[in-house]
């Protein structure tokens, strides 16, 4: 496939698009979206063109358009867009010519650079557009744009300001609201969603300038029109000269944690004094502080270095790290990640699974105090978890398979995609019947008390998720009279290929795991704390409930491994048809299956979107032997067509547990390009955010060989041919470790005050201050 992103080799921090095609518009937009957790911007150009997305995400402000629709996050107004016209001239990079193009977003800095000189009749200039989100103010964004007359003397009109035209895919989700100017030079405009009753205060202002501060000869003219507002600006350019603009823009809203309880006017007065302040100082000051807090918060922390010659693996860690906090509102508690972070309409902004078994545990490890952000909305949902487990005839907390705004339980939408053969919407079953985010959610949480050892946390919040997830299982259990057990019957696993299946081996498994983690809780809890245990009882039947967990835990079916070692997915995927999937594994696009064959006949056959039993085999190794694993391994990977961006990492890792190291390398280099590759459809709705996480994963888990095992930390490092050395760091217990690896073996040296233990190779380690081991 044809692409305009390159890669250049000598710079690990730079994603850099080469020329401009307006049939990719999406794969910059994505890849290279700006953000902080707060704000998420898709990187449209200035100029519009058909096809391109303009989105501008507040974490957490969803709405619901109508009430047959789920909740989502609205398209906040444009205060992105300008117009620039010459001698009347509409800027447009598909008519005349342009020269030294290109647009380069700067992870290090979070700074994103667009430059090229435009031909078009008389009109001859140069023009360098940049643009940040500001990681240091939360609520603050800013363009700068150069333009240098290269030709005869030109007059430029710019219009600029705040377009609230968005919508999701047509979907207004605001109310138009009032607009005004302030000082002559403040724009302001403050949109309510419509159902949950956001109020939002979009200010902006403009700095205009001539090479020397000239700002005299500068007309200039305030216009509205519906849902717009907005200043007009005519200059004359002679030739060699040099204008510059500058554009500050900030959003707040009443749902914003800090300003709880505030008007729409006091916002509008806290924004306007914050915006007085930033243009003042301008638009470097605000790009050099913004860079700081990227390093400060981000760079310098654990910091990731390989040594290898390809330099597209490092980028790829800095890519990962980059969208990550981009994405993750670590402000809020109330709000979490989702699935395609803030850089796209793709799942409405709702966290899935995806958050605690492929993006938490990079926070876990390396920035515990915004991990035990992600887990407290967890706790926050319980409200949302009791409701659909009411909502089902179950008692305890069910998860929602998609989450929203915590209280509102489940939000995934009922319809999808098109059924190729009845031409008919398919019904989307993961809200009803994918189950296991129930047990995947408390996974997280349980790896988190296990890696920070905060044992506040555990005892306010995620004991309590513990105790009334396995509430949950235990009423989800179905007695089967005929095989004498407990089964749970009609379920989706992690394969969201096979749908209404009995006895999914994940499902099962987790669900058993869940139970009897809160029967040792329950057991240790009582016996050694007592005073803290009592205040659990309180809120929850926890002494009905261990009676019941107890009957029914050894009953439970766990699907077991058949004389040929495999364990089977669910009843009946071992007994279906195997179809050569080679063409499909090989096509760059994923879900081709889907051109020829619909959802039930692809039910019918053997073949995986994406891990399912590898997945438990990787999360819960040490229930499995390393010989099953392999089995496992060779029966699923080939009847796995990974269409879903979860899959690759875990694949990666498992390749390089059992030792198969190139082939590990293989996937980790596809599980890379998900986003940062060749596809250059592939991120139109949004980057892959767990594919993110999957990329730490494979590099910290995969070849720094950690693991979180029953409460212990394993270190077994291995690394790919290509890769000479690999640096990383993790937090164990409050105590940061640095591990330093090479193809001869690896250090540990633990930069805290505490002594820590370690397994490596099934030796237990006592780590002072410095352990060396030779493999
Ligand atoms: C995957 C799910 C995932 C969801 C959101 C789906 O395509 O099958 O496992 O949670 O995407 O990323």
């Amino acid at each position: 496939m044809e692409t305009a992103m390159q890669y250049l080799k000598e710079d690990p921090w730079k994603i850099t698009e080469k020329t401009f095609d307006t049939k990719w518009l999406g794969k910059a937009e994505a890849i290279m979206c700006l953000g902080n957790g707060y704000l998420g911007m898709r990187s449209v150009t200035e100029e519009k063109y058909v096809g391109e997305t303009r989105n501008l995400f507040v974490a957490g402000t969803f709405n619901k358009f109508d009430e047959n629709e789920v909740t989502e996050l609205p398209n906040v107004p444009d205060m992105i867009g300008m117009e620039l016209l010459f001698d009347g001239e509409r800027l447009d990079l598909s008519k005349g010519k342009y020269s030294n193009y290109s647009r380069v977003l700067n992870l290090r800095t979070g700074e994103l650079t667009r430059s090229f000189q435009w031909k078009h009749g008389q009109i001859n200039v140069e023009l360098t557009f940049k643009r940040c989100v500001s990681f240091a103010q939360k609520h603050v964004f800013a363009q700068q744009v150069l333009v240098e007359n290269l030709g005869k003397e030109v007059t430029l009109e710019i219009i600029s300001g705040i377009d609230g035209q968005k919508t999701n895919s047509g979907s207004q989700h605001f109310t138009e609201g009032d607009k005004s100017l302030t000082e002559n030079r403040f724009l302001q405009m403050m949109p309510k969603t419509t159902q949950s009753k956001i109020a939002f205060v979009l200010s902006t202002v403009h700095n205009l300038e001539k090479t020397e501060d000239c700002y005299d000869g500068t007309k200039k003219r305030i216009e509205m029109g519906r849902r717009k507002i907005y200043n007009r600006y005519w200059q004359t350019l002679a030739p060699n000269e040099t204008l510059k603009l500058e554009k500050f823009s900030s959003v707040y809203t009443t749902i914003d944690k800090e300003h709880l309880g505030k008007t729409p006017q006091d916002l509008k007065k806290i924004a306007l004094e914050e915006l007085k302040e930033i243009r003042k100082n301008g638009y470097q000051e605000l790009a050099k502080a913004s860079a700081a807090a990227w390093d400060k918060e981000v760079w310098s922390v654990f910091p990731i270095k390989i040594k290898t010659e390809n330099t597209l693996d490092q980028l790829a860690i800095h890519f990962a790290k980059y969208h990550l906090h981009v994405m993750t509102p670590a402000h809020d508690e109330r709000m979490n990640i989702g699935a395609k972070g803030l850089s796209g309409e793709g799942y409405k902004g709702h966290t899935f699974w995806d958050t605690e078994i492929f993006m938490l545990p990079y926070f876990t490890f390396t920035h515990p105090e915004i991990a035990k952000k992600l887990v407290t909305y967890r706790y926050l949902g319980l409200a949302g978890a009791h409701k659909k487990a009411t909502e089902n005839g179950y008692q305890g907390a069910q998860f929602p398979w998609e989450a929203a705004w915590p209280e509102d339980g489940e939000t995934t939408p009922v319809w999808g995609a098109a059924d190729i053969l009845t031409g008919l919407p398919t019904k989307i079953w993961s809200g009803f019947i994918e189950q296991h985010i129930t047990s995947d959610v408390t996974y997280g949480i349980k790896q988190f008390i296990d890696v920070t050892n905060d044992q506040q946390f555990a005892w306010e919040k995620g004991y309590e998720v513990i105790f009334d997830t396995a509430i949950f299982w235990a009423s989800r259990l179905e007695w089967s009279e005929e095989n004498q057990r407990f089964e749970i019957l009609d379920v989706v696993g992690p394969d969201e290929y096979k749908e209404h299946v009995d006895n999914n081996a994940f499902t099962n498994h987790t669900a058993h795991w869940n139970i009897q983690l809160a029967i040792s809780l329950y057991e240790e809890l009582k016996k050694n704390q007592p005073e803290q245990f009592a205040k659990l009882a309180e809120k929850l039947p926890l002494n009905e409930a261990y009676q019941e967990w107890q009957t029914k835990v050894a009953a439970i079916y766990l699907p077991q491994p058949n004389e040929a070692g495999i364990i089977p997915q669910d009843d009946t995927y071992l007994t279906k048809k195997e179809i050569d999937l080679t063409k499909y594994k090989n096509d760059s696009q994923v879900g081709t299956l889907f051109h020829e064959y619909n959802l039930e006949q692809v039910n019918e056959m053997q073949v995986s979107k994406q891990a399912d039993v590898l997945l438990l085999l990787f999360l819960f190794e040490n229930l499995f032997s390393k010989e099953e694993k392999r089995l496992n391994w060779d029966y699923y990977e080939p009847k796995t067509l990974h269409d879903s961006s979860l899959s690759l990492s875990t694949h990666a890792i498992l390749a390089a547990d059992l030792g198969e190291i190139a082939l590990s390398y293989d996937l980790f280099q596809q599980a890379i390009n998900i986003d940062m590759g060749e596809n250059m459809l592939s991120s139109n709705e949004g980057i892959h955010a767990a594919s993110l996480g999957g990329i730490w994963q494979m590099t910290v888990f995969g070849y720094g060989g950690v693991r979180c095992l029953d409460g212990q930390l394993r270190i077994e490092p291995h690394l790919p041919k290509a890769w000479e050395a690999l640096e990383f760091g993790i937090m164990w217990h409050q105590q940061p470790l640095k591990i330093e690896v090479t193809q001869e073996g690896f250090t540990v040296t633990n930069h805290g005050e505490q002594a820590i233990e370690f397994i490596a190779f099934d030796k237990v380690y006592l780590l002072e201050e410095q352990i060396k081991i030779t493999f």
